[in-house]
């Protein structure tokens, strides 16, 4: 296991409600090569606030069609899914279909297909620790969908 990524607050400004807004700094970590088996990655999200939004991953589509699922271990986390716009055969990365927000306790499982682009709230008081089976690449053309521009909800700020 080795760590992959370490988002920091400065990584993470063009999807922040308030870019300036300060919190926990690495945002989140992600560690690869978790196993060989099913499990490929842990990623480990702070707690706590930025400004007033929950730490959270970037966001991102797939880059193929495999699905991916996720395992939560520990926390309290939100899992943002917003299912991709397409023209005929054509994405358009600024629109979107539909936008689901599913809680996510410890153990349970969500699997991922190709149309949603997720990102991880965590919203508990403690660090949110979550396995995936992605080995497969990543799409960041979608920035403006976890932007500050997009919706808050009930709860949830
Ligand atoms: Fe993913």
């Amino acid at each position: 296991m080795k760590l992959s990524t370490q988002k920091t607050l400065e990584q993470l400004k063009s999807v922040l409600k308030n870019p300036e807004a300060t919190g926990p700094d690495p945002v989140y970590f992600v560690f690869m090569d978790v196993s060989e088996d099913k499990w490929a990655n842990i990623t480990i999200i702070q707690n706590g606030k930025i400004g007033d939004e929950y730490p959270k991953t970037f966001g991102h589509y797939h880059s193929n069609p495999t699905p991916e699922t996720y395992h939560l271990l520990a926390g309290s986390g939100i899992l943002q899914l917003a299912k991709k716009h397409m023209d005929g055969d054509t994405w358009v990365p600024e629109m979107v279909d539909a936008v689901y927000l599913v809680k996510v306790k410890p153990g349970e499982e969500i699997v991922i297909t190709e149309e949603y682009a997720h990102s991880w709230s965590n919203v508990g008081e403690m660090p949110t620790i979550s396995y995936d089976d992605w080995r497969s690449g990543h799409l960041t053309g979608f920035t403006l969908l976890f932007s500050r521009r997009k919706w808050r909800t009930k709860g949830y700020p």
